[in-house]
């Protein structure tokens, strides 16, 4: 009993630590404080302590807020209430990118439309420089009327997307089939608003209404509780956290992920035809064993 009792208090103290830090951490999500204002510094206005942010297109100038921490693998979530009304030409983002010539990068961009048509959201995949990973949804829920959470998380097995909970979109690591995964440059988090009106909406047909300006989109609760802060001195990164490191698509998972794909999936690369004739990329046809 007492050998016993002796040999279980190291985990146990160990698991009270561990708690308390991520308790601090959970609660602790500031843009002001963790993040900069990369351009347009003036239209990142931020609120209730740095604990949100609205970020401000006008016809001078967006906004891009870019997180002072890098990480190699994470999670990454935080809540987004898109530009309401007229928002075409707006693209309103949050992604991780490395930087670099062969950047790694995931992409979460909300496509505005004009008054009471729907936004679409482009997700793209870049590994090693390479992208072209292109795939569209709509939404099944007004994405200007309230917050909803859109996450990214990144390990070494897969990068899954989520929209409050519900994976939209996997890319795993097929490098044993020679496609490149991102496993070894770190990443900033990064949020923004800019016009891209000669492509964003119904195809660069519809410009954007100046007249309408500001566009804002408003940004809060910011979660990296779960990731891996990359140490650039000792060429290292720290993780915390547990459990997601290792995560992947579950039967319910690949079930939710199917209905997305199957009511709300508007374009997806591996399925156009038209782009590739002859061959589609090989992270679309090689065997990727959904189990
Ligand atoms: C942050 O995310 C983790 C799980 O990924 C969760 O346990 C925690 O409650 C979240 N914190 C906040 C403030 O939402
Ligand atoms: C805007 O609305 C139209 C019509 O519903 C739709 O076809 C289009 O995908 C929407 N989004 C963009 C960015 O054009």
């Amino acid at each position: 009993m007492r050998g016993n009792s002796l040999r279980w208090w190291p985990a146990a103290l160990v698991v009270v630590v561990a708690a308390a830090v991520t308790a601090a951490a959970a609660g602790d999500h500031n843009f002001h404080r963790d993040f900069d204002a990369v351009w347009g510094k003036g239209n990142a206005r931020f609120q209730d302590g740095g604990r949100m942010v609205e970020l401000t297109l006008d016809e001078q100038t967006g906004a891009r807020l870019q997180s002072k921490d890098r990480f190699l693998f994470g999670r990454f979530d935080l809540e987004i209430k898109l530009v309401r009304g007229e928002s075409a030409g707006t693209i309103t983002s949050f992604y991780i990118c490395s930087g670099g010539a062969r950047h790694d990068e995931v992409d979460f961009e909300f496509l505005g439309n004009v008054s009471g048509e729907p936004y679409l959201l482009h997700t793209n995949i870049f590994s090693d420089g390479k992208g072209e990973r292109e795939q569209q949804f709509v939404l099944w829920f007004d994405p200007t009327a309230d917050f909803h959470t859109y996450s990214i998380l990144w390990n070494p097995h897969n990068i899954i997307l989520y929209i409050d909970g519900t994976p939209i979109r996997v890319f795993k690591n097929n490098e044993a089939y020679g496609v490149a995964f991102p496993t070894r440059q770190p990443v900033h988090v990064f949020a923004s608003i800019w016009n891209a009106e000669e492509w964003a909406t119904q195809g660069g047909r519809v410009k954007t209404d100046w007249s309408r300006a500001p566009f804002v989109a408003t940004y809060r609760r910011y979660n990296v509780t779960n990731a891996c802060v990359w140490d650039a001195t000792a060429g290292a990164s720290r993780c915390a956290g547990g459990g997601w490191m290792s995560q992947r698509m579950d039967w319910w998972s690949w079930m939710t992920l199917n209905w997305v794909r199957m009511n709300y999936m508007a374009y997806d690369y591996c399925a156009d035809r038209k782009r590739f004739p002859h061959r589609f990329p090989a992270e679309c046809i090689i065997p990727i064993g959904r189990t």
